[in-house]
């Protein structure tokens, strides 16, 4: 596979690709990270394994310097560096990956909190302890250097720590950051809260959204927007009200974002609603997967291209990247290049985003201003009601994706279908038990090990066997928390750790820790070790990136 395209390429084939099809702007100006011919040239070459290990390189030296030894070579070359010259170009001219950051051990981590002491089971007690010490682990800050010449880092310059998702993340990312805070708080961290609300608070002042994650070629798509639920979460903890009036406006300016960037029009019934959707108008392929991107591109014609990554893109803004549920109503809905993300109305992003409006409400309420309370408890009711005619399926009991191109909902199942009752956004108020009789139809309660992110075993990684930390959580409390549950890690078939992704299994994954410490809260009287949890050494079970956080139903 190597050499096989970089032969061919590079200027002539992008040039092509974006010359019958108008071209979108790239993911981020960098010329390094973010598009080029030195990325193209580099990536095609398949220096790595993994096209991520490039682009989080950092520059021995200014960009400009980078680029114009570049320059000579592939002009020495014809524009096709032979691929040992390539790897000796980026030998010389960036630092191993992970050098810009230093592992940092949260200062307030304490050995006992509060929530081990509530886990009547000792040896479920002593695992508990090990997990809550990987906070220790994922702890990282930027090295102060980033700060003072960021042209040299794809990193994204954060003033506060944080904590990382693990393995091949060492950035922190958006929509898990919501998973690893209610960790935090549960372990009796709300300044490392603290300084995560901060960072994200300011990446929204300067960006005007949260990008995916604190890398520039993740500028233009952002993720799940849980920072509003994030604040409340802390708020709630710590009774900081002064934090909440001197970041109110950074809150609203990123609802503003996805109410001016993200909403979309539907009509129904003769009548026109408005509710939101992933969309990244942004072009080429994904920085950090270049090569895949590039490879999957050349199996469609060369007009339909920048339609494909920019899709890619709405797919990795959704979180679930990638997945059927995106397929549907492609091409031909076995295939990745089929991808359509923009073209639905997804259920958790509208329940997501009716819970921020929510809460701004209450905020705002709290803070004195009614006026900018009454704004959002109208902006909410207005989503309600749209969320009730657009995306509820009153016969099925449960909310559906809904197409835009085809006027119908996608009634197949995901754990997402249920999360305007995790979001505390429903109308109807006999939905949680229709919901229920839902999930009981659907048999998706006889998965004794957990909830599937779908029905479809696609080979994707947000599809069937793969079951995930935060869609168990949506589920789980989305219920009420009426059914104790007992999890396992593993897959729900083979019980192995998932796969079909972009990347192995690995250790250490922050938001699986943070749903586990949700669960241990909630049922840790409860359970005991006599389950196959206690069993398992933490890092395996916080590896379970895509795994799973598995869970049987008990009798109550
Ligand atoms: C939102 O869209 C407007 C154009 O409607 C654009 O100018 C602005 O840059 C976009 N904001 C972000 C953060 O992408
Ligand atoms: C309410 O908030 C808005 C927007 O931040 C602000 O312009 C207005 O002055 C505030 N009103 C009061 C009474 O604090």
């Amino acid at each position: 596979m190597p050499g096989k395209t970089s032969e061919l390429l590079p200027l002539l084939l992008l040039g092509l690709a974006l010359g019958t099809q108008q071209a979108l702007p790239p993911p981020c100006p960098s010329l390094v990270y973010c598009h080029g011919e030195l990325l193209h040239q580099v990536q095609m070459a398949k220096i790595y394994s993994d096209d991520k290990e490039f682009v989080d390189m950092p520059m021995r030296e200014h960009p400009d310097q980078v680029l114009q030894r570049f320059r000579s070579l592939s002009a020495a070359h014809n524009h096709s560096i032979p691929r040992d010259k390539v790897k000796a170009f980026v030998t010389e001219s960036f630092l191993v990956k992970g050098q810009e950051l230093l592992p940092w051990t949260p200062e307030d981590w304490k050995e006992s909190p509060q929530l081990l002491y509530n886990i009547s089971d000792p040896a479920l007690r002593a695992w508990a302890e090990k997990l809550h010490k990987l906070w220790k682990d994922l702890g990282k800050k930027v090295k102060p250097e980033v700060g003072m010449e960021p042209e040299r880092f794809s990193l994204i310059y954060s003033e506060h720590p944080f904590i990382v998702p693990g393995g091949r993340f060492v950035e922190f990312y958006y929509w898990d950051s919501y998973w690893v805070v209610e960790g935090l708080l549960l372990s009796e961290m709300p300044q490392t809260v603290k300084g995560m609300l901060q960072n994200f608070l300011h990446l929204v002042r300067r960006f005007g959204h949260i990008p995916n994650g604190a890398r520039v070629y993740y500028q233009q798509r952002s993720q799940p927007p849980l920072l509003t639920l994030m604040m409340n979460s802390y708020v709630t903890r710590t009774h900081d009200l002064t934090f909440l009036r001197d970041n109110i406006e950074t809150l609203a300016l990123e609802l503003d974002f996805w109410a001016q960037n993200r909403s979309v029009p539907v009509s129904l019934g003769g009548k026109t609603y408005t509710l939101n959707r992933y969309y990244v108008p942004f072009g080429g392929p994904r920085p950090e997967s270049y090569s895949k991107d590039m490879e999957l591109a050349e199996t469609l014609p060369e007009g339909s291209r920048e339609t494909l990554w920019a899709e890619l893109k709405a797919g990795a803004e959704s979180g679930w990247d990638f997945s059927s549920r995106w397929l549907v109503g492609g091409r031909d809905p076995d295939l990745l290049s089929s991808i359509r993300t923009s073209k639905l109305v997804p259920v958790d992003l509208n329940a997501f985003l009716c819970q921020g409006e929510e809460l701004m409400s209450s905020f705002y309420i709290r803070l004195g201003n009614t006026t900018q309370a009454e704004k959002y408890r109208k902006l909410r009711d207005q989503r309600l009601a749209a969320m009730q005619a657009v995306l509820w399926d009153e016969e099925q009991g449960a909310w559906f994706d809904y197409d835009l191109d085809s006027g119908k909902k996608n009634t197949a199942f995901y754990p997402t279908n249920l999360t305007p009752l995790w979001a505390g956004c429903f109308s109807d108020p006999g939905a949680p038990d229709k919901a229920l009789k839902y999930l009981e139809d659907k048999q998706i309660l006889n998965y004794k090990r957990g909830v599937p992110s779908s029905l479809k075993n696609s080979g994707q990684q947000w599809d069937f066997p793969n079951a995930w930390a935060p869609l168990q959580d949506l589920v789980i409390r989305g219920r009420g928390r009426r059914t104790p549950w007992v999890w396992r890690v593993y897959d729900i078939n083979q019980g192995q750790p998932g796969g079909g992704g972009e990347y192995e299994v690995q250790t250490g994954f922050g938001w699986t820790n943070g749903v586990v410490m949700i669960l241990l809260d909630l049922y840790g009287d409860r359970l005991t070790s006599g389950t196959q949890i206690a069993l398992l050494e933490p890092s395996c079970l916080a590896g379970a990136l895509l795994l799973s956080l598995l869970l049987t139903f008990l009798p109550q």
